[in-house]
């Protein structure tokens, strides 16, 4: 028996929220915002804490400073029953920061990387990976220190026996500049949204980047918002309809929380399909409450809303 079923490595980040903001900031002006909020950011975290909430024995390696913002992340990460003891505290670097101002249905923001920057291959020991059952990555280009190593990540994990997920997220630079024949032949499950897999493979359409991705890769997910989701697998390619949420509170986490749902089903051997269907589940849900992780608060709230809204009994 595994101590733990999932060990995540990736960003950890505050988001500092800034509501009812009058006008846009101007340079050598101040202006008032009515309401403000301060909660845990980072895809990496919210599919930790979700997938935390379904129920699974996560654990999490990342990097944040000895600062207040790093205490809200390991408070808000263990608060979800995330074990946060393979989290390391710099002295010298910052917890990363999100400052979002929101303006109705748009939002401008600004990140200070802080210590996910500095999170490298050194810092994760075999002895740890070798704890868990199986290992999942995300957020490939907020890292620059794992980039040149994350091979090596893969391929250790899958020498330690793990099973293995990957989720990219966004390029906020937009070059893309990632060997996937590298990688993903040590990727059981790869899980990029439509927009970033035609970016990765340079192509348009889901059967020509399909067409490019190396011989040897395992599952890919691909995350297509309110259209649901499209498995590949076997060389079969498999459509899912989503469970329709008409009224979206917002779809920050949808993907991560999908990533959960998958993962959660995966690591109990179910099969693709009923992973993706999952996945497919636990991304809808998240839509339904603001934020990544606020329909996730526990796992009887998660039941509730699968049930009441989209007629699923957990
Ligand atoms: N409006 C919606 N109604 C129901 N499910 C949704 C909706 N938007 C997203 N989802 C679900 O969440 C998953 C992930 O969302 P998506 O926006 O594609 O990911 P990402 O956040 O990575 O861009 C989708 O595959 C889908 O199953
Ligand atoms: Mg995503």
């Amino acid at each position: 028996m595994k101590a733990i079923d999932v060990i995540v490595v990736g960003e950890l980040n505050v988001d500092l929220i800034l509501n009812q903001i009058g006008t846009f900031p101007e340079v050598g002006k101040e202006i008032l915002a009515q309401q403000m909020t301060l909660t845990l950011g980072s895809s990496s975290a919210i599919f930790a804490s979700n997938l935390s909430s379904l129920g699974a024995k996560v654990a999490f390696i990342g990097k944040i400073g000895q600062d207040p913002f790093g205490e809200v992340v390991l408070q808000s990460l263990q608060a979800k029953g995330v074990d946060t003891s393979l989290i390391i505290q710099s002295a010298d670097l910052h917890t990363g920061a999100t400052v979002v101002l929101n303006f109705d249905e748009d939002r401008a923001m600004v990140t200070h990387p802080g210590a996910m920057n500095a999170l490298c291959l050194a810092d994760i020991s075999p002895e740890h990976l070798s704890r868990a059952k199986h290992l999942h990555f995300s957020s490939y280009f907020l890292q620059p220190g794992l980039q040149k190593e994350i091979t090596d990540l893969f391929r250790l994990a899958k020498a330690l026996g793990l099973t293995t997920s990957f989720d990219t997220q966004w390029d906020p630079q937009e070059k893309w500049d990632l060997d996937l024949a590298q990688i993903l032949p040590y990727v059981d499950v790869f899980l990029p949204n439509e927009k970033e897999l035609f970016k990765l493979t340079r192509t348009n359409s889901l059967t020509e980047a399909i067409a490019v991705l190396p011989e040897n890769t395992r599952t890919v997910l691909v995350k297509m918002g309110n259209k649901g989701s499209v498995s590949w697998c076997d060389g079969k390619l498999l459509p899912m309809e989503p469970f329709l949420n008409e009224d979206v509170v917002d779809a920050i986490g949808a993907g991560d929380s999908f990533n959960a749902g998958f993962i959660y089903k995966y690591i109990q051997g179910a099969s693709v399909e009923e992973c993706q269907r999952f996945g497919n589940l636990t991304g809808a849900v998240s839509t339904t409450a603001a934020g990544g992780t606020t329909a996730f608060t526990d796992y009887n709230k998660v039941k509730k809303i699968a049930q009441e809204k989209f007629g699923y009994a957990l």
